[in-house]
């Protein structure tokens, strides 16, 4: 049985067709032969009961061999018979339409039982008579205690039924067929959109997903149908855009590790060649010892950093918890711009009578609690702090802000710096990114402050965007902040890190 359910949609749908026409056709078939024989079977038995017994008493009158019978108003094959005493007397049937028409009948044995059998109450039956086929009989008692038995031929009625019978099967036979044939064509019309969704998703199936360059540019055609397949196309389509987009995500993330893996062994890399480049000159014979090893000192603590901040950077990416405490956003900027502003003094001449950088500060008259590491977020805040100085020239102007918007805090570094190049703008978060390579180098900077200040935002449910332009440059550093900030519950910020212009 499960060998004849054909594989295909279209057959099963052709299947389906074929057999709802066949059930369909076979009911209306026999319905109407049903009806039609009722119909026809109702109308002989009325003419039965018009025509009376009359042609059966006429026999009684008349002669075996040659029946004087009364054929007159009688139809051509009109059968008639008597009985009496449980035997059949006489019997005849009309056979010509004019004059004395009747023709004697033979009957055999189980006719004569027949007909003795029938009930003399008027009502109809239908009996097989061996010489003249099915008629439709009635019996009536007559005058002198014999039996009166009148039919009419039955045949017509089987005729006419078998006649429409063979012409239903004809018609429907051949429709079924039509149907067959031309269901399965539109079927196959109908499904040749899904036919291409398949051959997509079978071609989509083939290809390795798994690593390197992936090219997916394969998408399903007429998904802008409105119906079920053109649904079904969009949304596959869909479906491929995401993964997609979800592969050239993977294959970044791929590159980026790989870059970040050999820019931290380069970076390592130049100050472990001056370490080893000193130590060697130390061992010689004549060379200045001290002078070696406050050089290897330097980079020594130059390498710890770089490994403290990929160290960091590694924890973040990892995804562990941070410590989650009310930490006072305004104290921490405090901080780090009174840090900024000593460092400022330090790297400068003391007798230069102009500051290297005006520090202005914006904040709201309220501390502002956000909840985190405060040890992370002092980091981030001063990655930031640090960058407007170190990377601006003497008299810039650098503004620090925190305000509240909606849900968060938003704490913005702005500066009046020649501002980074577009390029760099946009991939100054990666790490290891620099304006200068070479010369920032030189002068300590690694790449990472960015970096690890993006990575603390966003293990901290923040975020951290740059806008620059020559003259000015804003970062900003959006944090949620804790229900309770605004209720002032942290302890107060101590004012001495304020500063005038
Ligand atoms: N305020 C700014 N104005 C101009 N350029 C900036 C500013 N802030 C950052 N940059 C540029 O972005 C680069 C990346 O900054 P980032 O803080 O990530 O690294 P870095 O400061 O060079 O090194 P590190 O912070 O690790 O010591 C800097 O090298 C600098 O060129
Ligand atoms: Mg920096």
């Amino acid at each position: 049985m499960r060998r004849l359910r054909p594989r295909t949609l279209r057959g099963r749908l052709t299947l389906g067709l074929v057999v709802l026409l066949t059930v369909i056709f076979a009911g209306v078939g026999l319905a109407t032969a049903a009806l039609l024989r009722t119909f026809l079977v109702d109308r002989l038995d009325q003419q039965l009961v018009a025509a009376g017994p009359h042609y059966a008493e006429s026999l009684e009158h008349g002669q075996a061999e040659n029946p004087l019978s009364d054929t007159r108003g009688q139809a051509l094959g009109t059968f008639g018979a008597r009985s009496a005493d449980g035997m059949v007397t006489q019997s005849g049937v009309i056979a010509r339409a004019s004059g004395n028409g009747t023709s004697l009948v033979k009957l055999s044995a189980a006719d004569s039982r027949a007909l003795l059998a029938l009930p003399p109450d008027g009502s109809a039956h239908t009996v097989r008579l061996s010489a003249l086929g099915a008629y439709r009989l009635r019996a009536v008692a007559g005058d002198d205690g014999d039996t009166l038995v009148t039919g009419l031929p039955f045949e017509h009625v089987e005729d006419t039924v078998r006649d429409l019978a063979m012409t239903e099967l004809a018609l429907f036979g051949g429709a079924v067929v039509v149907a067959a044939v031309g269901g399965g064509a539109w079927v196959r019309l109908a499904l040749r959109p899904l036919d291409r969704v398949a051959t997509t998703a079978e071609r989509v199936s083939t290809l390795s997903l798994a690593s390197g360059e992936v090219a997916l540019d394969v998408r399903v055609p007429d998904a802008d149908r409105h119906d079920e397949v053109g649904r079904v196309g969009a949304s596959l389509n869909r479906m491929l855009g995401h993964v997609e987009n979800a592969l050239a995500r993977r294959q970044a993330v791929e590159r980026r590790l790989r870059d970040f893996a050999a820019d931290a062994g380069h970076e390592l890399r130049t100050p472990l060649a001056s370490v080893r480049g000193h130590a060697e000159l130390a061992l010689r014979r004549g060379a200045d010892p001290h002078h070696a090893l406050t050089r290897i000192d330097a980079e020594a603590r130059r390498m710890s950093r770089i490994v403290d901040d990929l160290l960091l950077l590694a924890r973040l990416d990892a995804g562990r918890p941070l410590e989650s405490v009310d930490v006072d956003l305004t104290l921490l900027v405090l901080n780090a711009v009174d840090d900024a502003q000593a460092a400022d003094h330090g790297d400068g001449d003391a007798a230069a009578s102009d500051p290297l950088h005006a520090w202005r500060l914006d904040l709201p008259t309220d501390p502002v609690v956000v909840p985190g590491d405060p040890h992370r977020l002092a980091q981030a805040v001063a990655n930031l702090v640090t960058n407007a100085r170190v990377h601006t020239p003497a008299g810039t102007r650098v503004t620090v802000g925190i305000a509240l918007r909606g849900d968060s805090a938003r704490l913005t570094v702005e500066d009046t710096g020649p501002g980074l190049a577009p390029e760099l703008a946009e991939r100054v978060f990666d790490r290891f990114t620099r304006g200068d390579p070479t010369r920032s180098r030189a002068s300590g900077s690694t790449g990472l402050g960015l970096a690890i200040t993006q990575a603390i935002a966003e293990a901290h449910g923040g975020r951290v965007a740059v806008a620059s332009a020559p003259g000015r440059t804003v970062f900003v550093l959006v944090l949620p902040i804790t229900p309770r900030s605004a209720a002032g519950t942290a302890p107060p910020a101590s004012g001495d890190g304020s500063s005038g212009t």
